[in-house]
């Protein structure tokens, strides 16, 4: 059972691989395509970051490739149907680096009611400005949260310890946690909000969700907060109503062009603005976020090779199955066509087999069905089934 992990994932990753009977190979760097399909053979599990791209030529060379861990949030860098079209599972930290968020936006909050950005300028040039003036608590100060999803969820949570009011809007139907109050509306909770802070997806339709019409309509010397996606804000708009005076500061964290490269030139209508914020999409990145994140990787990918779990891949048909203390499991991932299921538990039934749990989920053109039993499949009706024109694959687990 070996592991290869690239880009400097954290050690975390390797420990947590190694104690569950891995052998695991640590690169810091990562692999191009032609590497990849030379070290692959032989290697069950693959650990990438956003810089190793995961190619069909790469997975049609990796013959004993299970699973492709994502230690980042964005698996982009996978051919996600050639991965589910082999049957190699591809997982991802989608959730890992929520409180990082949390805690950035937080600070941001405070530093920008307080107009810290003014006045750590003038400190640097020299200028010794203390006043109180455009300075405020953030107590008893009302926060609207747009997008109430884990991020939002958990903000919601931290700015009331800090007793700010929260009020939300989601197009989904999310539970207030606390006591925080949902808007119908957008446009309710831009009314009343003293800062604005957005937490939504990306999803197509909320480009440029954000622009005149929506900062009009927020209270005049309000604040605005961007950690969500870049593209979901008309910074040019934002910038008239910064200069106008109606919006009273600003933290953008992510921005409609971001730089490719570490040291690229940043542009955007946002620089040099009195008490905005600029940073470089840092939310989430944060030592504590990278440590989560090796954790719930390897652990995902753990609980596949071993166990047969495909809770949260983003490719294969989710099946949450527990580890196996007893008896036998049996893993089928194969086409999403009617009766595969029902041809399986003949061949159960036909071999007498006491089948003590069974679990099936399908996604797109992929079913996948775990089976736990009393006794092993026998070795022929296993070669049947892998054998049957619908199988991706057949894997047994014993305990
Ligand atoms: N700055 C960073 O480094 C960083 C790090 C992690 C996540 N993010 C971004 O933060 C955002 C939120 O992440 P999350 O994990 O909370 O996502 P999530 O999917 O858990 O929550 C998003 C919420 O937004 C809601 N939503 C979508 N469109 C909406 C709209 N137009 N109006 C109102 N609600 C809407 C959804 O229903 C959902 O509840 C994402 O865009 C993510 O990419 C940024």
């Amino acid at each position: 059972m070996k592991a290869l992990l690239l880009e400097n994932i954290h050690p975390v990753a390797v420990e947590s691989l190694e104690a569950k009977g891995y052998e695991v190979e640590l690169l810091a760097r990562s692999l191009s395509e032609d590497e990849l399909v030379e070290a692959l053979p032989g290697v069950s599990l693959l650990g990438i970051r956003s810089n190793t791209n995961v190619t069909g030529k790469v997975l049609a060379n990796a013959p004993d490739l299970l699973a492709v861990g994502c230690f980042c949030i964005g698996t982009n860098q996978v051919d996600l149907a050639a991965a589910t079209e082999r049957g190699v599972a591809v997982f991802n930290a989608p959730y890992s680096n929520t409180r990082s968020v949390v805690e950035l936006v937080i600070g941001e909050i405070i530093a920008l009611a307080r107009r810290l950005p003014e006045k750590i300028e003038k400190m640097h040039a020299g200028v010794w400005d203390k006043s109180a003036k455009g300075s405020h608590e953030v107590r008893g100060r009302t926060l609207g949260i747009v997008g109430y999803g884990n991020i939002g969820t958990q903000l919601s949570t931290v700015a009331e310890a800090l007793g700010m009011r929260v009020v939300f809007f989601d197009t989904a139907d999310r539970p207030a946690h606390g006591n925080a109050r949902r808007m119908s509306t957008l446009d309710e909770l831009l009314a009343i909000s003293d800062v604005v802070s957005l937490h939504i997806d990306g999803r197509p339709g909320n480009a440029g969700l954000f622009g005149h019409e929506q900062f009009s309509k927020m209270k005049p010397r309000a604040m605005f907060v961007n950690a969500a996606r870049g593209m979901v804000v008309d910074t040019e708009s934002l910038r008239e109503h910064i200069l106008s005076g109606h919006i009273a500061g600003a933290a953008m964290d992510v921005f409609p062009v971001e730089p490719k490269a570490q040291g690229d030139p940043f542009e955007s209508p946002l620089r040099g603005l009195d008490n905005v914020i600029l940073t470089p999409h840092v939310g989430g990145s944060t030592q504590e976020a990278q440590e989560e994140i090796g954790w719930f990787v390897s652990g995902k990918l753990a609980s596949f090779a071993l166990h047969g779990s495909t809770a949260l891949s983003v490719n294969l048909p989710a099946v949450n199955v527990p580890e196996l203390r007893t008896g036998h499991r049996l893993g089928f991932l194969h086409r999403n066509v009617p009766g595969v299921l029902a041809r399986l538990n003949e061949m159960l039934a036909e071999q007498g087999d006491n089948v003590v749990q069974q679990q099936l989920a399908t996604r797109g053109e992929v079913g996948y069905v775990v089976t736990d039993a009393a006794q092993p499949l026998s070795a022929g009706s296993l070669e049947r089934l892998a054998a049957s024109e619908n199988g991706l694959w057949v894997r047994t687990w014993s305990a």
